[in-house]
């Protein structure tokens, strides 16, 4: 059986809801050629929104590679997992991908890691300590397989924040975007989950990201979607809930998506028939449950300082935070510390700047926080 609510892992099919206009531009994008940012929030669906156009603009003469760089914390093992993702997602078959590995990587020796990697593909180990000239070799694939093939190949790069935390980033970055950016027949697509380090990557002149391509803020998917979504999915197992129960579990998780698909599927359990005012409240308990041990482990070692800002914010002060009536009501010490404490914690992911607001990162800790 289908599961009803999906959470936990990238959605597509009947679990995916709207992100039209989104799934269109970025199909373009991809079409044309056009180099595009990802930004949002944490989990409200940017890996699955590129998997989807990804199945929907491939073809014959445009080849999209996926590509996470989550667990790569250098450079070398960024370009290494690159240059894997590339070779083994445009060939067909095996010997494709070894021969352009030979005639494109004239400085390294190619190995084959016996167990795939964590995403289930093949991957491949290129032996040989990369040089600088062999790393730009790695970074100059996709057009050197896009003009041989006589394709197009777009290179879609998951978790793309981290590259700001490589030693030496900027250089790195500069080194990136003056490869890239003579490509003609291969484009970009980067995007990662901690929003403040991927615009941090492109937000001002002196950044090598800066202009780049096309940006796209990903929204919320909108309350309307949600209520078609969950209520259908209720009726289709024989179960009811009203519009505004609906609307009470979008807005009591802030909107997002992952949360939704989740306090959805408590709210289901609980239900033989109709929902009602008790299994909503247990449902959202079980929820900020779940949760509980990955806030424990995000502010182990915060500074009572630093919790306290959290309670302020949690409590819905989002601005003003360092005026003296804040600062003694939470016990945040002095104005100077404010600014030290909120740079910390925005640092941490803890918190977010929104239009000069600020909110906790995750909808959930803020219930959590008030709970202990
Ligand atoms: N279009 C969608 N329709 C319905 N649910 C969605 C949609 N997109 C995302 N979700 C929900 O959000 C969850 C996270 O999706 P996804 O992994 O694509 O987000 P993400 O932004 O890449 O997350 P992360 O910030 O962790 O990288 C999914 O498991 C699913 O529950
Ligand atoms: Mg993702």
């Amino acid at each position: 059986m289908d599961k009803l609510f999906v959470f936990g892992k990238t959605v597509s099919g009947d679990a995916f809801t709207d992100r039209e206009k989104e799934t269109e531009k970025l199909v373009a994008n991809f079409k044309y050629g056009i180099n595009t940012f990802i930004v949002s929030p944490r989990r409200w669906g940017k890996t699955s929104l590129v998997k989807k156009a990804k199945v929907l603009a491939e073809g014959p003469k445009l080849k999209i590679v996926y590509v996470d760089v989550q667990h790569c914390h250098s450079r070398e093992e960024f370009c290494e997992r690159f240059a894997s993702a590339v070779l083994t997602q445009t060939a067909g078959k095996m010997d494709e991908w070894v021969e352009n590995a030979r005639s494109f990587l004239s400085r390294f020796s190619i190995g084959l890691n016996a167990s795939p990697d964590p995403t289930g593909e093949l991957s491949l180990r290129l032996n040989m300590l990369p040089k600088e000239r062999s790393m730009e070799e790695l970074l100059q694939l996709p057009e050197r397989i896009a003009q041989k093939k006589g394709v197009r190949v777009v290179v879609c790069i998951d978790e793309f924040q981290q590259i700001g935390n490589y030693p030496d980033s900027l250089r790195f970055q500069a080194e990136l975007r003056s490869v890239w950016q003579h490509h003609q027949q291969a484009s970009y697509c980067l995007f990662g989950s901690r929003k403040h380090l991927m615009e941090s990557l492109f937000d001002d002149t002196s950044k090598p990201f800066y202009k780049f391509g096309d940006i796209i803020y990903l929204q919320r998917i909108p309350l309307e979607y949600w209520v078609k979504y969950i209520t259908s999915k209720f009726k289709q197992e024989g179960k009811s809930i009203t519009r505004k129960q609906s609307e009470w579990i979008v807005n009591q998780v802030d909107g997002n998506s992952s949360y939704v698909q989740q306090l959805a599927w408590y709210v289901f359990l609980r239900t033989a028939k109709k929902v009602g005012e008790t299994i909503l409240r247990e449902a959202f308990d079980e929820l900020v449950d779940q949760c509980a041990d990955v806030f424990e482990a995000k502010t182990e070692g915060l500074t009572a300082y630093q919790m306290n800002y959290l309670r302020a914010v949690a409590d819905g002060v989002n601005d003003g935070l360092s005026s003296s009536q804040t600062i003694s009501n939470y016990n945040l010490g002095s104005s100077a510390n404010v600014a030290i404490i909120m740079k910390s914690l925005l640092e941490k992911d803890l918190i977010q700047k929104i239009d000069k607001k600020i909110f906790l990162t995750d909808p959930i800790m803020g219930h959590w926080i008030k709970r202990t």
